[in-house]
């Protein structure tokens, strides 16, 4: 679990992240919404250590990683995986040379152990034949699932992943998100996704936070998220005017006044 207690986050004279405080769950998967700019990726880079917070605290397993040492962030690093925006590979290392850097970095396992390690995931998301290949030989969304492999080669207890479906088409996005769950139920990852993609928070959103403007404008779960009052949220969400319509259709449906099939004809009339 990550408890997030009331951190900012500022440069020069801007506040970016404004006293957001958040739990994040054990084995599930953490979305964090909200339009560009909003402050999520300096939000995650805050919980991962790229930025220091100016206030606040964050809270891994209730030890504070904002006022550890230097040498205590570096093993919690050591628990954390990151997927970052467009995978962040290495051009000039093939897939499998890839996902074995942590364990260069952090380990000092025999290099019988590493191929072990890097078959077992690579088979994992699937790319067993693409292990000698080079970035700009495979595709976006095999891409992602390297960077998915390269961030839980090392086991993490948290992963972080930063809009991990950008640049993809619907299918392969879903793919990606259910990659990402899985692995989150399976090793009872506490996960924390930046996205703005509506499929992946009703797919996999166990808990949503929406940002507005650097302040946690609302939170709740993929069931709530339809049925929430909070206007910017809706706006957000139902940015179409059609899924605005279609949202009160259900919600009418849904209390008994309408007919939701013929309203629907007349809807998409
Ligand atoms: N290193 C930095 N120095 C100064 N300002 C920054 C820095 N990083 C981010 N910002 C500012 O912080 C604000 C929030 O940026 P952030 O990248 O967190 O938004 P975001 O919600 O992730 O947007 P997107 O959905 O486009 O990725 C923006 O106004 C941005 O200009
Ligand atoms: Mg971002």
């Amino acid at each position: 679990m990550i408890e997030v207690k009331n951190i900012k986050k500022g440069f020069g004279d801007k506040l970016v992240i404004n006293d957001v405080s958040a739990v994040m769950d054990d084995g599930k998967c953490n979305l964090i919404i909200g339009s560009s700019g909003s402050g999520k990726t300096v939000f995650m880079k805050c919980l991962v250590g790229l930025f220091r917070p100016d206030a606040g605290q964050i809270l891994y397993n209730g030890e504070d990683f904002t006022a550890m040492s230097e040498e205590q962030r570096k093993e919690v690093r050591k628990e954390i995986g990151m997927l970052f925006q467009g995978s962040a590979l290495f051009d000039s290392l093939t897939v499998e040379q890839n996902i074995q850097f942590p364990l260069n970095m952090f380990t000092d396992w025999s290099p019988a152990e590493k191929r072990k390690r890097v078959n077992e995931v690579l088979e994992r998301v699937e790319l067993k034949d693409a292990n000698k290949k080079f970035p700009s030989e495979i595709s976006g969304g095999m891409k992602k699932r390297v960077g998915i492999a390269r961030a839980v080669v090392l086991n993490p207890k948290y992963l972080f992943c930063d809009e991990p479906n950008s640049g993809l088409d619907p299918q392969t996005s879903l793919v990606i998100d259910k990659l990402i769950k899985e692995l989150t139920v399976e090793y009872k990852i506490t996960t924390v996704i930046n996205t703005h993609d509506m499929n992946s928070v009703m797919e996999i959103g166990d808990k949503i936070i929406y940002m507005y403007k650097g302040e946690k404008e609302w939170e709740g779960n993929n069931k709530e998220i339809i049925f929430s009052k909070n206007q910017r949220l809706n706006e957000f969400i139902f940015a179409s005017e059609f899924l605005r319509d279609a949202k009160d259709m259900r919600m009418l449906e849904q209390a008994g006044k309408i007919d939701n099939n013929r309203n629907m004809d007349d809807l998409i009339k």
